[in-house]
């Protein structure tokens, strides 16, 4: 170990001070605060979204927090678009060495209905989620991975969830991405670790249940209270309450630093306690 005194020894294995990042969906719930939060870490960071208003938006925001921020348009679905995102990054700042997949989420039509005969379920609906999830992770990894190997190595950290590894009804194609996402995590942590030793590390968080744009529906009633499935939740959460979106920070902070040098192919539950309750 290099020598350090007591406030540098902790400033050094958390601080992303010189570090580059992007993060996908950083125009939504999450990946806004995750952004916040690798900027307020010391990282220079891209917010990736389709929707460049609010992707300009999240930036201002960090900028007015004293952080640096680059406001960037793609669709983690369209190879062309990220190749140009990761071009503006790169003239921006030289390099990447932080990905966060934060794009994705479920989707209103994939949601089965209550009392819906199963047997309608809509394919094309539960296809595209998993498209979402699944292969926009995947393509952003290939394209943002390649320049984070061109930058001298960093982290990719991708976002599971709760459904991943325990059924939760109604969201079935959600479930099916999110464990594919889990299962592409461990893949890409041993194929670029072989290639690549320690220089890249790929891990996910899962987080629990937080209000998203495309979850409060199911989370909340129209004047804020939980709805029944969202009461449910909250009973089978020993913390007793939603995620807040900066519940997320430390785990991130954590996975994308160098305290996190030698781990990788691992999901991080971010969850109260969720997926370690039985129910009784
Ligand atoms: N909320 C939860 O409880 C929870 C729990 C576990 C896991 N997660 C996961 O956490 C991640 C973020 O969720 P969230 O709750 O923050 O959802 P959100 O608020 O809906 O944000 C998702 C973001 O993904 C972006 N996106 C969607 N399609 C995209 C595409 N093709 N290309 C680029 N960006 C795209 C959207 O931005 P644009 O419209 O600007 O493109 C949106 O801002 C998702 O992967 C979700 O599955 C959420």
């Amino acid at each position: 170990m290099t020598a350090h005194t007591r406030g540098d020894y902790l400033q050094s294995l958390y601080s992303l001070g010189g570090q580059a990042a992007i993060v996908t969906g950083g125009t939504g719930v999450l990946g806004r605060s995750m952004a916040t939060a690798l900027a307020m870490a010391g990282a220079r960071v891209a917010v990736l979204g389709r929707r460049s208003a609010v992707a300009a938006e999240v930036a201002a925001e960090i900028q007015a927090q004293g952080g640096e921020a680059l406001a960037v348009t793609g669709n983690v679905l369209d190879r062309d678009s990220l190749l140009a995102a990761r071009e503006r990054v790169m003239a921006e700042w030289g390099a990447v060495h932080v990905l966060v997949n934060a794009a994705g989420g479920n989707a209103a039509a994939a949601t089965v209905g209550e009392t819906a005969d199963l047997f309608t379920m809509s394919a094309s609906a539960f296809k595209e989620v998993v498209e979402l999830n699944l292969t926009g992770t995947l393509l952003a990894s290939l394209v943002f991975g390649e320049a984070i190997i061109e930058s001298g190595g960093g982290s990719i950290v991708n976002v599971s969830s709760m459904s991943a590894s325990r059924a939760l009804t109604r969201v079935a194609g959600y479930g099916a991405a999110k464990a594919a996402v889990e299962s592409l995590t461990r893949s890409l942590a041993v194929e670029l670790g072989q290639r690549h030793g320690d220089s890249i590390r790929v891990n996910a968080i899962a987080p629990g249940f937080f209000v998203g744009e495309q979850n409060r529906s199911l989370l909340l009633e129209p004047d804020g209270t939980p709805t029944k499935r969202g009461l449910a939740i909250i009973e089978h959460t020993p913390a007793g309450r939603f995620g807040a979106p900066d519940d997320l920070a430390g785990a991130l902070v954590w996975l994308c630093g160098p305290s996190a040098r030698f781990v990788s192919g691992v999901v991080i539950a971010i969850d109260g306690g969720f997926s370690a309750f039985s129910g009784i």
